[in-house]
């Protein structure tokens, strides 16, 4: 079985002070959840205070992005193994704001795959269409199209401890997302194309979250279909109440 994956990704949001006062806040609401795998991820300059505050307790540290070189000389960027000294266990990348703001290329993003798997850190792939490419009919082919791209020659045993997020960038920040029923058919369709690289067994153990839009309301909708292995969650990350309150109405299916 696959254990749901409930991961905050906190954008540019929140101070090192902020960030502690939510981690004192979350280790208190969710101190004893077992059946959902938690996840946090501040920006850079928070990740230590957090991590101090999640420490001990089943809560994860995770970032937002870092650069494929192991060190050298690149201005401004962190590597793998800066993120695992920070205690960092996963990262999440080619999120579709670096892909759209940031110019992040399918290639830069298998880059960065192999980077953050060689260093032992699990990556959560973002996925997704722009609603142009939905209106076309093309979710499918496009989105299975940056799967096959960002797992392109990464070594098989790391893949089945990969992510990824399907998150359509028209649902993300805005309100609005698919059918809890259509996601789980293209969350289908991103399994399809890894059992196609990487064989049937494989694709079975990669969870595969929704993301765009989830709130505590919505998630146990999403979380029930078959494909759906948790949630990427932005704003409803945010505050600690809204969520532990995903989180708790993901183990409520979950258990
Ligand atoms: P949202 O963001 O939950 O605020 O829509 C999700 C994401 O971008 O990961």
């Amino acid at each position: 079985m696959r254990k749901p994956l409930i991961a905050g990704n906190w954008k540019m949001h929140k101070t090192a002070a902020e960030a502690a006062e939510f981690g004192d806040a979350i280790r208190g609401l969710l101190n004893d959840v077992e059946a959902v795998e938690v996840l946090v991820c501040p920006a850079f300059p928070a990740l230590h205070a957090l991590g101090e505050k999640l420490h001990g307790t089943p809560i994860r540290l995770g970032a937002q992005n870092m650069h494929e070189a192991s060190h050298g000389a690149y201005t401004g960027e962190v590597s793998a193994a800066m993120l695992k000294d920070a205690g960092c266990t996963y990262v999440i990348l080619g999120h579709s704001e670096r892909r759209q703001l940031m110019g992040e290329t399918d290639e830069r993003v298998n880059a960065k795959v192999k980077a953050a798997v060689e260093a032992g850190l699990y990556p959560i792939i973002c996925v997704g269409e722009s609603l142009e490419q939905r209106q076309a009919g093309e979710t499918e082919v496009v989105v299975a199209g940056q799967v096959r791209a960002a797992l392109k020659e990464v070594p098989a045993d790391a893949v089945a401890t990969t992510v990824i997020a399907y998150e359509p960038i028209w649902a993300i920040g805005t309100g609005e997302t698919p059918t809890p029923e259509d996601a789980n058919k293209v969350a289908g369709a991103i399994r399809a194309a890894v059992a196609d690289m990487f064989g049937v067994d494989t694709a079975e153990e990669v969870r595969i979250q929704y993301g765009g839009s989830v709130n505590a309301d919505n998630i146990a909708a999403f979380t029930a279909q078959p494909h759906i292995d948790g949630a990427l969650v932005g704003g409803a990350s945010l505050t600690p109440d809204s969520f532990a309150n995903i989180v708790k109405n993901t183990e409520a299916k979950a258990s």
